[in-house]
């Protein structure tokens, strides 16, 4: 029998036997005595003739119970990487399972071995390391969790991520990510506020990645204060807790959602439109709340000045029939939500050129028409009818009355009324005040955001389709 020493070990394999050893608090020497012991005892444990590992089922961190959440923490390289073993310590603590990368920067600050320890398993650092990549993978990495955290995240990685660039470990994960992004940002306060970086944040958000701080104070370079600062361990840690919550609850996976949003613009000629004040604010917080609430949601929207919600397919429309149309090629689904401030009348016959003002000429006189009715067609469909379909009516007077005839009338099964006088501030602003007109019962909801409207919308369309 041969006989081999831990010395003469490749540098590499050294490494990894020293972060096992480290994990399991034995000597390097005693690590490789039980490896060696539980491959002998292993009898079904033989390496294939390829020599790579056999693929292995997804592992969890021996110290997290079953069934706990995963989260993968990517820790940049920033002086705030220090924080990053507290908050490995706080993510335990709430029983999650926790991997870590760390960037090659992240390692000037922190070693792979003091992580490792703390997380109880190997680190990853590597995009081009074949043990890695056998055993995990960077792709098993991003898909094998349930939420990534990037603590602290960098001004650099911020840029790579809004860019899809993926040079490196920690930007191939994030660009192969399929789960919420949560970046927990730290840097100087001049790095913050510049322009590119900023830049960079308002694409992330507009993405979909979520955010915690940065906060503002104190900074590490002597004499420094403003906003850089990363959130407390503590502070991430609940971020991640509301995260994770949040995307277990997914009550309408497996359920279609068409909602249309945003006024229509009817031509009166190929300069001149008729149009109306809506933002498109409530429809678009309905139809994100619906994705996030695992729907595969249809968005048909007018022209608004908002981005596309995130996870959303949006169809961009001007006039109500374009949207008619659009929203018939969306069906069949299971619940519409006609949230747009559809035109009721279209100019009869648009000018095709500009129609020119000319002294001593007669003030043009505009001849309307009516406009298709998308929510009456798609409620009275004899096919293809979706099961829930629900209407808004913008009123400026006698709100519930109007909109209990309005759920006649068009054959919905729900209206949701909301009072869009100028002095209510609904239309175009960010809060709102909905009464809940079914065929049985008005029910008034609070004041809220439009945010909370979606949310408390989306949750009565869940329980609806559960009963
Ligand atoms: C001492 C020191 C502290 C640094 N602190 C930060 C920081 O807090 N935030 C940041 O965005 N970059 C910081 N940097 C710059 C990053 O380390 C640098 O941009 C690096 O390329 C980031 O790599 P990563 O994004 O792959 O981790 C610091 C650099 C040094 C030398």
């Amino acid at each position: 029998m041969a006989s081999l020493t831990v010395r003469q070990l490749d540098e590499r394999l050294k490494k990894l036997l020293r972060l096992r050893a480290a994990k399991s608090g034995r000597s390097v020497e005693d690590e490789v005595r039980t490896i060696l012991r539980a491959a002998a005892e292993d009898t079904g444990s033989e390496a294939p003739e390829t020599g790579n590992p056999p693929s292995q089922p997804p592992r969890r961190p021996a110290s997290a119970p079953a069934g706990a959440k995963r989260v993968l923490l990517i820790v940049g390289g920033g002086i705030a990487a220090y924080k990053s073993l507290d908050l490995i310590r706080r993510l335990k603590e709430r029983g999650l399972a926790v991997r870590c990368i760390l960037t090659k920067a992240a390692e000037h600050f922190v070693t792979p071995l003091s992580a490792a320890a703390i997380v109880g398993e190997r680190i990853f650092t590597d995009l081009f390391d074949a043990s890695s990549e056998f055993d995990v993978g960077h792709i098993r990495l991003a898909r094998e969790t349930d939420l990534i955290v990037v603590a602290p995240a960098t001004a650099d990685l911020m840029a790579k991520m809004a860019g899809g660039l993926a040079p490196d470990l920690a930007t191939a994960v994030l660009l192969a990510a399929g789960t919420k992004i949560l970046l927990a940002p730290a840097m100087n306060p001049y790095m913050w506020a510049n322009k590119a970086t900023q830049r960079n944040l308002a694409q992330l958000v507009a993405d979909g990645v979520a955010l915690i701080g940065p906060g503002e104070g104190e900074m590490a370079e002597a004499g420094e204060r403003g906003t850089g600062r990363m959130a407390e361990p503590l502070e991430i840690a609940a971020a991640v807790e509301r995260l994770l919550a949040s995307e277990t609850a997914q009550p309408l996976k497996g359920t279609c959602v068409l909602v249309t949003s945003g006024p229509t613009h009817e031509p009166i000629d190929p300069v001149r439109y008729i149009a109306n004040r809506s933002s498109g604010k409530q429809g678009h917080a309905i139809a994100a709340a619906a994705a996030r609430a695992g729907a595969a949601v249809t968005l048909v929207s007018g022209p608004v000045n908002l981005p596309d919600p995130p996870g959303v397919a949006v169809v961009h429309v001007e006039t109500a029939r374009e949207m008619l149309q659009a929203v018939e090629r969306a069906l069949p689904v299971d619940v519409a939500i006609f949230a747009a401030a559809v035109a009721d009348w279209r100019v009869a016959s648009a000018s095709e050129q500009k129609i020119k003002k000319k002294a001593g000429r007669a003030t043009p006189e505009l001849s309307l028409t009516e406009n298709p009715d998308i929510l009456s067609t798609v409620a009275h469909r004899k096919s293809q009818r979706p099961q829930l379909v629900i209407g808004f009516a913008a009123e400026t007077e006698n709100v519930a009355a109007n909109a209990k005839a309005k759920l006649a009338s068009k054959g919905c099964d729900w209206i949701l009324a909301n009072d869009v006088s100028p002095s209510t501030g609904i239309m175009g602003g960010d809060r709102n005040t909905i009464e809940l007109v079914t065929a049985t019962a008005i029910e008034p909801w609070p004041p809220q955001s439009k945010e909370d409207v979606a949310k408390m919308l989306v949750a009565r369309v869940a329980n609806a389709l559960a009963k």
